[in-house]
Order: structure tokens, then C-alpha cells, then sequence
């Protein structure tokens, strides 16, 4: 079953010119770029979209990174995409990602880790239309 998965390149890996690359290995690992935008998030829109950690001691600090500099958000899609992306990006912390990974490769630090992925289906299907109306997703 082929799904679509939310991916958000992070402002640290944009800010360091990352974007390029990043969208490279994106297209190498067979995940098929359905949608494509950069943009600014909005305090309440980066509050919104990381609402699920709004208890955990990191959220303000999470929130003013997301709003710290444009990020580039893409839809993906492919076979087994949530797992594979989230296999691709490697472990939340850099310095425990796996060789070759986006984090191991692009990351800064555990919070300015390059790349977000959705983590299961029901929640990329509220990422996805977070910033997509499925008139901007291409088939
Ligand atoms: P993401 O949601 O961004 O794809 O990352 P993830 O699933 O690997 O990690 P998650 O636990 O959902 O955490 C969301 C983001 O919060 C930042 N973080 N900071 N300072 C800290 O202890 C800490 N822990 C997490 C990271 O930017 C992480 O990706
Ligand atoms: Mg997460």
C-alpha cells in the first residue's frame, strides 16, 4: 500500500544550505515528491503542528527554533513512505544516528535536528493537510 508522509526540513538545515541535498536524497531513496513548498511558520502554526509534546520541558524552546528561519515542508509518497522516510532521517539525536542518515549527515544538535517525519499513518495524514489541500498534491 503506498502512503504519503509529511517531511519538514528543519531552519537549521536550511539556514546551512542543506535543502538541495537533502531533496537529493529524498529522490534517491524512491520516495516521490507529491508536494513542495518553503515557507515561515507562524508561532501559532509551529505551536499547533508540535501540539503533542506541549507537556514536555523542550516546547517553548522546540517552538522558537521552528519559527527561527523558513523551513521547507514536502509531501512523499511511496511504498512503506512513514517507515522509510523515518529510517532515512535516522535517530531523533544526531549522535546516535546511523551513518549516512540525514540527522548523522546535516543535524546540528538533538533539537536542531535537520528533518521532522510523521511517525504513523494518522498523524501524517493531519501533517499532510496541515500544509497541503490535496488540490496542491500532485498524483
Ligand atoms: P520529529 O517529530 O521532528 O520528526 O522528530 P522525532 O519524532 O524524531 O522526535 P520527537 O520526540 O517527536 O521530538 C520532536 C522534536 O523535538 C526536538 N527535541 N528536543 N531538547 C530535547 O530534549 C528534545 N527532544 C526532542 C527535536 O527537534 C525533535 O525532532
Ligand atoms: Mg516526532
Amino acid at each position: 500500500m503506498s502512503e504519503i508522509t509529511l517531511s519538514i526540513i528543519k531552519p537549521d538545515a536550511v539556514r546551512n544550505g542543506y535543502t538541495g541535498k537533502i531533496l537529493a536524497q529524498i529522490q534517491a531513496a524512491d520516495l516521490k515528491i507529491v508536494g513542495l513548498r518553503m515557507l515561515q511558520l507562524s508561532r501559532k502554526e509551529a505551536e499547533g503542528f508540535y501540539a503533542v509534546h506541549k507537556e514536555r520541558p523542550f516546547y517553548q524552546e522546540l517552538v522558537e527554533f521552528m519559527i527561527s528561519g523558513p523551513v521547507v515542508v514536502s509531501a512523499l509518497e511511496g511504498e512503506k513512505a512513514i517507515e522509510r522516510y523515518r529510517k532515512l532521517m535516522g535517530a531523533t539525536d544526531p549522535a546516535k544516528a546511523d551513518e549516512g542518515t540525514l540527522r548523522k549527515l546535516f543535524a546540528e544538535s538533538l533539537q536542531n535536528n535537520a528533518v521532522h517525519g510523521s511517525d504513523a499513518p494518522e498523524t501524517s495524514r493531519v501533517e499532510v493537510a496541515y500544509f497541503f489541500s490535496s488540490v496542491d498534491l500532485v498524483s
